[in-house]
């Protein structure tokens, strides 16, 4: 499947839709973590834009750090492997973790960043994606905080992309052959 062959298809979550969705998120977030100091970490690059939005919205002495795994590239199905490009600054030993990702499909990426992240000891690790792909996880995993669930189709927009492109759509559309 070339790149070149697709075009972006029908819009599956407004601008708006997204926004009173992660206001939301936010908001629980706010009250679940009351009286701690959460470390975000967000997932590079696709979680970019959801975690701008997202942290806006929560009122706590939040701290960031970013993580960036080796993703699709340019292709729309995941190889099971998960490599890490970008580790974290931060110590987070003993910290009260939030793993910001833009979308869980297979769950391969999350569960094994979780299972990195667990072995340094955070005083407890939860997950807040934005989108879940119906019926696609192969590997269960608890997810905290979910935004949408959505068909497992490709989507692209809102820090996603496909080889790059669309990330900076401030909604969220499918992709479709020409
Ligand atoms: P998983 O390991 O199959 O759960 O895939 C997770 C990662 O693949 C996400 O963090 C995204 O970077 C990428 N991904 C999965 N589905 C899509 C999609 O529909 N559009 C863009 N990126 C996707
Ligand atoms: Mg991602």
């Amino acid at each position: 499947m070339s790149e070149s062959a697709q075009v972006l298809g029908e819009v599956i979550l407004t601008e708006d839709a997204i926004r009173a969705k992660v206001e939301g998120l936010s908001a629980q977030i706010t009250a679940d973590y009351e009286g701690k100091r959460p470390l975000l970490i967000g997932v590079l690059k696709g979680a970019f834009i959801f975690m701008a939005d997202l942290c806006r919205g929560i009122e706590l002495p939040i701290e960031f750090d970013f993580m960036a795994v080796a993703s699709y590239g340019a292709a729309t199905q995941s190889s099971g492997v998960v490599r890490i490009l970008k580790d974290l600054e931060t110590e987070i030993s003993g910290r009260d973790v939030i793993i910001v990702e833009d979308i869980i499909s297979s769950g391969l990426t999350l569960s094994y960043l979780r299972r990195v992240l667990q072995t340094r000891n955070p005083a407890s690790l939860e997950i807040c994606a934005l989108l879940v792909k119906e019926g696609a996880m192969v590997e269960d995993i608890p997810i905290r905080y979910t935004g949408f669930s959505i068909p497992p189709k490709f989507v692209v927009g809102y820090g996603l992309d496909i080889g790059e492109r669309y990330r900076n759509l401030p909604y969220l559309a499918l992709l479709s052959e020409k």
